[in-house]
C-alpha cells in the first residue's frame, strides 16, 4: 500500500500534483476526489454530515444502529474490522459495538491527522482492543494485509465506493478482496438512486459548505502546488446525470482564463468546468453487478427506507 504518511510530504504532493496536472490536460478536465481531504477539506466534509440537506451520512449511522443486530449474527465473532476511508470514528464505533467480540480494529484514511484521530478515539471506547491506523490511500492496496490471524471484515461505508465509475469500483473490490485475505466479509455502504432534487439538494446547500469543499481543491493547489487558480472566478455546481446514475460536482469557469500549475498554463473557456467528482447511485441490480465484478456475492442487504440507503455484506 502506499502508505502516506506524514514524514512524507514531498511525496504526497508529487502525487496531486500529477493528478493535478494529467486532470487538467484532459477534455473534458477531470481531477480525482482523494484530493479533496486535506485537514481543511477534511473538516468541510465533517460539516457537509451534519447539513440538513446531506442525507447520507445520518441516514446510515441510524441504519447501522437498526440493522446492527442482525449484522453481529450474519458476521459472528471474533473478525478484525478494516475500515477504508474512516473520516472520523463514529461508524466504526457503532459498528464494533454491535458486533459480538471484535477481535481488532484497522482503518486506512487518506488524511494522516483522521487517520491518527480514528484510531485514537476507537482505542479510547474500546480499551482492550487492538487497534491501528495507516495513513495511507486505498486505491492502492498491494496483497493482504499485516493484522493478526482472524478473519477479517471489511468495513467500507459512506457511499465512498460511488466516487468510481464502474470498472473501477469493481476492481477496488478485488483488491480489497486480497487484501482482507482468505474466508473475508465486506460490509459495503451504498447510496440508492432516489429524486433528483433530493440527490441535488444533498450536493449543492444551502449554506455553502458543499461549494467551498468543491473550491478547496483549488486552494488546496494554490498553497501546496503554487497553482494562481482565482478563486472567485469559479462556481459550484452538482447536477444529476441521470444516464449513468451519478451526481457530478464540477467547478465551472465563469470567464474565459487561465490558470498556472507549477510552471504549466491551463485554459478555460467561460462556463467550461473541472468535474471534480463523481457520486454513483445504486439499485439492487447495480449492486449485484458490482459484487459480482468484484469477485464477491451477496449475502444480505439492509436497507434504510425514508432515504434510501443500502447496507450490504459481502462475502468472498
Ligand atoms: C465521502 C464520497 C461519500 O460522494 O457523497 C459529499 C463526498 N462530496 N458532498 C459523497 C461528498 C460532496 C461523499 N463521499
Amino acid at each position: 500500500m502506499n502508505e502516506l504518511s506524514p514524514l512524507r510530504p514531498q511525496l504526497e504532493r508529487a502525487l496531486f500534483l500529477e493528478d493535478m496536472v494529467a486532470g487538467l490536460s484532459r477534455t473534458p478536465k477531470a481531477t480525482p476526489p482523494k484530493w479533496f481531504y486535506d485537514a481543511e477539506g477534511s473538516a468541510l466534509f465533517g460539516e457537509i454530515t451534519r447539513l440538513p440537506e446531506y442525507y447520507p451520512t445520518r441516514t446510515e449511522m441510524a441504519l447501522l444502529d437498526s440493522a446492527g443486530p442482525d449484522i453481529a449474527v450474519a458476521v459472528g465473532p471474533g473478525r478484525t474490522v478494516v475500515e477504508y476511508g474512516s473520516g472520523s470514528a463514529a461508524k466504526a464505533v457503532k459498528l464494533l459495538s454491535a458486533l459480538a467480540a471484535p477481535a481488532g480494529y484497522l482503518c486506512v484514511e487518506i488524511d494522516p491527522g483522521a487517520a491518527r484521530a480514528t484510531a485514537a478515539e476507537v482505542a479510547k471506547v474500546f480499551p482492550d482492543l487492538s487497534v491501528r491506523g495507516v495513513a495511507g490511500d486505498f486505491t492502492h492496496l498491494e496483497g493482504e494485509v499485516a493484522v493478526g490471524k482472524a478473519p477479517r471484515l471489511g468495513f467500507f461505508p459512506g457511499s465512498t465506493i460511488g466516487n468510481f465509475p464502474p470498472e473501477e469500483a469493481a476492481r477496488l473490490l478485488r483488491t480489497m478482496r486480497k487484501h482482507l485475505g482468505k474466508g473475508a466479509q465486506l460490509l459495503l455502504g451504498a447510496d440508492l438512486i432516489k429524486d433528483r432534487a433530493e440527490l441535488e439538494a444533498a450536493y449543492d446547500d444551502a449554506a455553502g459548505v458543499t461549494a467551498r469543499f468543491n473550491k478547496n481543491l483549488l486552494v488546496r493547489a494554490n498553497r501546496e502546488l503554487g497553482a494562481d487558480f482565482d478563486l472567485d472566478a469559479f462556481d459550484h455546481r452538482a447536477v444529476w446525470n441521470a444516464e449513468d446514475a451519478r451526481v457530478e460536482m464540477h467547478l465551472v469557469s465563469r470567464k474565459d482564463q487561465t490558470a498556472r500549475v507549477s510552471g504549466e498554463t491551463f485554459a478555460f473557456a467561460a462556463g467550461e468546468t473541472i468535474h471534480t467528482e463523481s457520486s454513483y447511485k445504486f439499485d439492487q441490480a447495480r449492486l449485484e453487478a458490482l459484487a459480482t465484478a468484484g469477485g464477491w456475492r451477496i449475502e444480505k442487504t439492509w436497507i434504510a427506507p425514508d432515504h434510501p440507503f443500502a447496507l450490504t455484506l459481502l462475502a468472498a
